[in-house]
């Protein structure tokens, strides 16, 4: 059993076989059709597919205008990929708390630590399961600000109904290798403003508009640089497995819903877990699936002989040396780190194996109490 999986359709080598046998092997037509199955039945606006998750943050903040001396808000609890961009844009990255219960950025911490500097909130949705938007965007209109979700675990996750990547002014989703829905490696950049994603498709290729820069009797596409661009865009032959993974993704996201629950219900009644909390108001994606316990360490190895696989993932970044070392009084982090514990799920994650999980952790915990009583 494996921690993480990677998801390839019965369909993906022979569509991207063809990409391959056409020599057209850049950004082209499959990855517009890429976008717009992504926009039609995911709801995601002007989805812009790009080549990582990482690329897509990066654009967000080049868009947003965050520049050097900018402070941006974002959660500790997330991979470094969140904090590097922002140190790419010569920019501060403010750290901010947590709820211990879902690992996701604290309303209240963003409230104190919000300056006259502030420019961004990056929003992670850990887990794939979605912040508090309606609180996030709120506080961002009042102070002006520009806010970021980083949904790299997040793709077919909702939240009060709304698709994530149909909320705030930007999304970033990640399509790498181990995520719930890849293309290899991959990102997607959602514009709510459709005069940004304008702005975004020419950065996404060097700052060329593509569209409207045909090329001259000498050969080469006339057109002015007005906007620094990056090389960033997704190729056809990443598209083409994007399409093919996309067939069955409801379907499978349905499962993870299932196993997701084998869990919980599972767990529930077990004393020494605190699951991670799911309100009805939103819908996760489930691309993890987390709790706390005390003493990891014995839990971990006791699960390991029964061949399952368990993982914090990610602890704070906060703590690496790029990032300044550990900021004084996330408290809540703190505890998050000290107990954080993820569990197998994913489509290669059987019912009868999400069972024989939770059975195993029922027998360690039914052990550990026996022979503390004994
Ligand atoms: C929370 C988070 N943000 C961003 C990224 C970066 O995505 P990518 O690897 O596609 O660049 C990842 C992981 O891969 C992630 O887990």
């Amino acid at each position: 059993m494996n921690f993480f999986n990677t998801y390839i359709d019965p369909s993906a080598a022979s569509k991207v076989a063809e990409v391959l046998n056409s020599t057209f092997l850049s950004e082209g037509k499959l990855v517009k059709e890429f976008e717009n199955q992504l926009a039609q039945n995911y709801g995601i606006l002007n989805p812009i597919a790009v080549n990582s998750g990482t690329t897509a943050l990066h654009l967000a903040l080049v868009l947003a205008g965050v520049e050097e001396g900018d402070e941006v808000l974002l959660p500790a609890q997330t991979f470094v990929a969140t904090g590097l961009v922002i140190l790419q844009q010569k920019a501060t990255p403010v750290f901010v708390d947590v709820n211990y219960l879902d690992g996701n950025i604290s309303i209240e911490d963003i409230k104190r630590k919000i300056t006259k500097k502030t420019k961004v909130i990056i929003a992670v949705h850990w887990a794939g399961y979605p912040c508090d938007m309606d609180e996030i965007c709120k506080i961002a209109k009042e102070h002006n600000l520009v806010v970021i979700e980083d949904a790299a675990h997040a793709l077919g996750a909702e939240y009060m109904g709304r698709a994530i990547g149909s909320i705030s002014d930007f999304t970033c989703f990640s399509f790498q290798a181990i995520k719930h829905l890849t293309t290899g490696d991959g990102g997607l950049l959602a514009c709510q403003s459709a005069e940004t994603y304008r702005d975004a498709i020419k950065m996404r290729w060097f700052g060329i508009d593509r569209v409207n820069s045909s090329p001259s009797i000498l050969g080469e596409r006339i057109y002015n640089l007005d906007k620094l661009g990056f090389k960033y865009h997704m190729n056809d032959y990443e598209a083409a497995l994007g399409i093919a993974n996309l067939i069955g993704f409801k379907n499978r996201l349905q499962h993870l819903q299932e196993i997701s629950e084998i869990y919980e219900n599972g767990l529930r009644s077990i004393d020494e877990i605190t699951l991670f909390e799911r309100k009805i108001d939103r819908k996760s994606s489930n691309w993890l699936f987390g709790f706390h316990i005390n003493d990891r360490l014995s839990f971990i190895e006791y699960l390991k002989n029964l061949g399952i696989p368990s993982s914090v993932v990610h602890q704070r970044i906060d703590k690496y040396k790029v990032f300044g070392g550990e900021t004084k009084g996330l408290t809540n982090q703190e505890k998050f780190d000290n107990s954080q514990i993820h569990i197998p799920i994913h489509n290669a994650i059987t019912v009868e194996q999400a069972n024989f999980i939770v059975d195993s952790i029922k027998k360690y915990f039914h052990e550990k109490n026996s022979n503390f009583r004994g």
